[in-house]
């Protein structure tokens, strides 16, 4: 299938373009400078020039706490955007593959979140990003949107790569224990985008494949608790690893709200899309082992 991926060099669409190119699909990716998605005059070019026969929309504006002061570009991105790709994609008669957030709910409720509980944002980027979500499938019905949480990969700004050059300078590392959510390794997300393009397509509107569906690691876990796989992972490639100490949310304040559930059922995953979640651990080694090559001792 002919494949227009918006967003190149992010995390998604770095682990995305070579597994669609193995699939043997052919794959246009855009980004700025040379695409902003923002503009309905170079959505619709791109799809006159390329002709896609699927969209994955991998791009976002992902920055949190900025977005508290940035909420018009926050909303151009991941609301408008949707809706131009998903305007678009339906006077084309393709699907499209959107990924959206935890962060669309406040995290109060005590069990994990399911496709059916109301969203509730508490922040600009969730509030885009549950924009986005409605515009596009208004637009496009054919159109799948994975919610995922804590993306990380060994590429672009995350978690992950964020504990290993903090524990490289630090000898004691304060991280938040009571939020508690699910990694999703970036790889995760672009293989479930592969392995949903074929039935996509052949979907007609009103399918059960289409629509939200949750998508996270397993199991959950909170970012105290990441960071411990983590360092211990770096401990076993030869890294010393900083004092770990747990804090509350109260004790590390940051401008946006952060949901202190961001556990998301993945039921509807495994049983209606046939992705069931992967093992986060396992995702964590191929990470470590492709940041820290050589840096054994
Ligand atoms: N990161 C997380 O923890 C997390 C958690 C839950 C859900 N998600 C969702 O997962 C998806 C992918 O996230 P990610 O972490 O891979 O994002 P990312 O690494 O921040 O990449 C975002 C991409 O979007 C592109 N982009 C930004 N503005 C654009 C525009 N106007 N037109 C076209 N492209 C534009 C960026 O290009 P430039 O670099 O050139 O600007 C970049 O390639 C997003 O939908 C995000 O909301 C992420």
């Amino acid at each position: 299938m002919r494949v227009l991926v918006i967003g190149r060099t992010g995390q998604i669409a770095t682990e995305l373009l070579p597994r669609l190119a193995a699939a043997g699909h052919e794959a246009v990716a855009l980004e700025p400078p040379e695409f902003d998605l923002t503009d309905a005059g170079q959505v619709a070019a791109a799809f006159a020039r390329h002709r896609p026969e699927a969209v994955v929309n991998c791009a976002a504006y992902t920055a949190v706490d900025r977005a508290e002061e940035e909420r018009d570009l926050a909303f151009a991105v991941n609301a408008t955007g949707p809706r131009l790709l998903g305007e678009a994609a339906a006077e084309a008669g393709v699907p499209v593959v959107h990924y959206s957030t935890d962060y669309v709910f406040d995290g109060s409720k005590a069990a994990p979140y399911t496709e059916a509980d109301p969203p509730n944002p508490v922040g600009v980027y969730g509030a885009s990003k549950l924009a986005g979500e409605q515009a596009l499938h208004a637009a496009q019905p054919r159109s799948v949107t994975l919610r995922t949480a804590w993306v990380c990969s060994p590429h672009g700004n995350n978690f992950v790569k964020t504990m290993l050059r903090f524990g490289r300078e630090r000898p004691e590392m304060r991280v938040v224990a009571d939020q508690h959510g699910a990694p999703t390794f970036a790889a995760d997300l672009a293989a479930a985008a592969v392995a949903l393009l074929p039935r996509l397509a052949a979907a007609s509107a009103g399918d059960p494949v289409f629509g939200v569906t949750h998508l996270t690691g397993m199991p959950y876990t909170t970012w105290h608790g990441f960071a411990e796989a983590i360092f211990a992972g770096a401990a076993r490639r030869g890294q010393t690893a900083p004092q770990l100490t747990a804090i509350t949310t109260a004790e590390y304040p940051t401008k946006a709200r952060r949901p202190a559930n961001s556990r998301l059922d993945c039921t509807r995953a495994a049983r209606v899309l046939g992705l069931p979640p992967q093992d986060w651990r396992a995702g964590l080694e191929r990470c470590l082992d492709a940041l820290m090559k050589g840096s054994a001792a």
